[in-house]
């Protein structure tokens, strides 16, 4: 057990009586279940302060910054989205420019709006075999960098929500001959650099911050992360104020002591072994299907370490099925939940808390749908055009907007963001032009059953007054 578990045990059997805060006062008599109140405390005695750690905090935050190879870690509580505006605030000064990659969270996009940053965006290659955004190169970068030399800072996702790794360590070096700082929004790696089949993680490729979703790929509660940080470049007093601002002055013991036990986990030597054994069994398998198509598709493909270990993507593209009727499939037929779904793919999500039970009906149910379906030729949604910038988007959002048919909107302005959800990357940011294409490819969306944010019930979505 780590520190805080065996201190959290340990108060939660004493006689110290609470005249503080959280309100259940630990009283196993009260309306939540007992084991939740034990062990939820706030800034008492001996145990230290989050936002201003010296104690046994600090000791836990120096054990992930040697776990992930950082000069400095920070525990959040807020998720990754407190790290990520946290980083972009820091790093780039109030009304200035930032390089991010188009597909990024949309933590990225609100922390731009809030400090009135101009974006310039790195638009990913397509893999046209599965529909999903490469990752992004150091040559996109470079180009960019060029192409925008008012940027502060640059930005990347990887692994992406499908799992496509970048050459951090390329990108970081482009990078810096710029002398400015990378961010790497590695929120779904944060088990990447503890198996010699991963990855390697970005804080020891040369990024000088790096944002890990402890919640999502090692079991840890939801709402956990971490925030290293690297090198000369961020000042660390700016960054420490900004995570200050973010994330709540209340934070949960529960939750970081959480954190402290999936970071002690993923530096045993062996903790992996397993999850890599039954991942390569799951691929072994699913090599016999015939018509639905998987990535990574051989654990050679793995290897390469381009694409993720844990991100099952399955392609139905050559099928006569959409993803969404396979999502349907899976989820009412043989109640197994996917991540996400797209117009022809499921993604599956698997970490080291899965049991065989759970490769196994995957497994199952694949091979299973893929004898009762048939292979065919389809054509997909096609690319969508790089749109327009009319307006800053943070300006754009703030203006009034009004609400428009769909159908309408073509050539005005969007007020509000449109984003297919999951994974909750935008089609549209506000300020940028609605075009015929893009009314067209949303359209498609809706009719496949697609989630898109930005669109009423009533098929309206929100535009700026007049044409511009
Ligand atoms: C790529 C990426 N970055 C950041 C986030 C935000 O992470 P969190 O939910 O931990 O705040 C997400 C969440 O889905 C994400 O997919």
């Amino acid at each position: 057990m780590g520190i805080l578990q065996d201190r959290l045990t340990e108060y939660s059997q004493s006689d110290f009586y609470p005249y503080h805060m959280p309100g259940h006062k630990r009283n196993p008599a009260g309306t939540l279940p007992g084991e939740w109140t034990s062990r939820d405390i706030t800034e008492i005695e001996g145990f230290d302060n989050l936002h201003d750690a010296t104690g046994i905090l600090q000791q836990m935050q120096e054990k992930a910054a040697t776990a992930y190879g950082a000069e400095e870690s920070f525990y959040l509580v807020n998720g990754s989205t407190c790290g990520i505006l946290s980083a972009i605030s820091a790093a780039v000064p109030f009304g200035g420019e930032l390089l991010i990659t188009r597909n990024c969270h949309k933590s990225v996009y609100h922390g731009a709006y809030l400090r009135h940053l101009s974006l310039h965006y790195l638009y990913p290659d397509m893999l046209e075999e599965y529909d999903i955004c490469e990752a992004i190169t150091a040559k996109q970068v470079e180009e960019a960098l060029e192409a925008h030399p008012g940027v502060a800072a640059v930005l990347i996702v990887s692994p992406t929500y499908e799992g496509r790794i970048a050459d951090v360590k390329a990108i970081a070096e482009v990078v810096h001959k710029k002398g400015l700082p990378l961010i790497v929004d590695e929120a779904h790696g944060a088990h990447l650099g503890f198996s010699p089949d991963f990855a390697r993680n970005s804080a020891r490729l040369g990024a000088d911050i790096v944002i890990n979703s402890v919640h999502k790929t090692l079991p840890a509660m939801t709402q956990t992360a971490l925030l290293h940080v690297n090198g000369g470049l961020i000042d660390r007093q700016i960054l420490k104020r900004h995570l200050r601002i973010y994330q709540t002055s209340s934070p949960s013991y529960v939750l970081m002591s959480s954190i402290e036990e999936a970071v002690d986990m993923v530096g045993e030597e062996s903790a992996f072994e397993e999850f890599v054994i039954h991942w390569r069994e799951l691929l072994t398998r699913l090599s016999e299907l015939k018509n639905l198509r998987i990535l990574p598709n051989s654990f050679e493909e793995c290897r390469k370490k381009k694409q993720d270990i844990g991100k099952l993507i399955i392609s139905t593209k050559e099928t006569e099925l959409s993803g969404t009727k396979l999502y349907d499939m899976l989820l009412t037929e043989y109640h197994l939940q996917p991540e996400m779904v797209c117009e022809s793919y499921v993604l599956c999500m698997f970490t080291i808390g899965d049991t065989k039970e759970g490769y196994d009906r995957l497994a199952e149910a694949l091979l299973d749908i893929d004898k009762q379906i048939q292979g065919a030729t389809k054509t997909g949604f096609g690319k969508l055009q790089v749109p327009e910038t009319v307006l800053p988007f943070y300006e754009a959002w703030d203006r009034e907007p009004e609400e428009i048919p769909l159908k309408d909107a073509e050539g005005r302005i969007a007020g509000e963001f449109l984003n297919l959800y999951p994974p909750g990357t935008p089609i549209l940011v506000p300020g940028e032009r609605l075009t015929k294409d893009i009314i067209t490819f949303l359209e498609k969306c809706l009719s496949e059953g697609l989630t898109v944010q930005g669109i009423s019930r009533e098929g309206c979505i929100k535009v700026l007054r007049g044409r511009m």
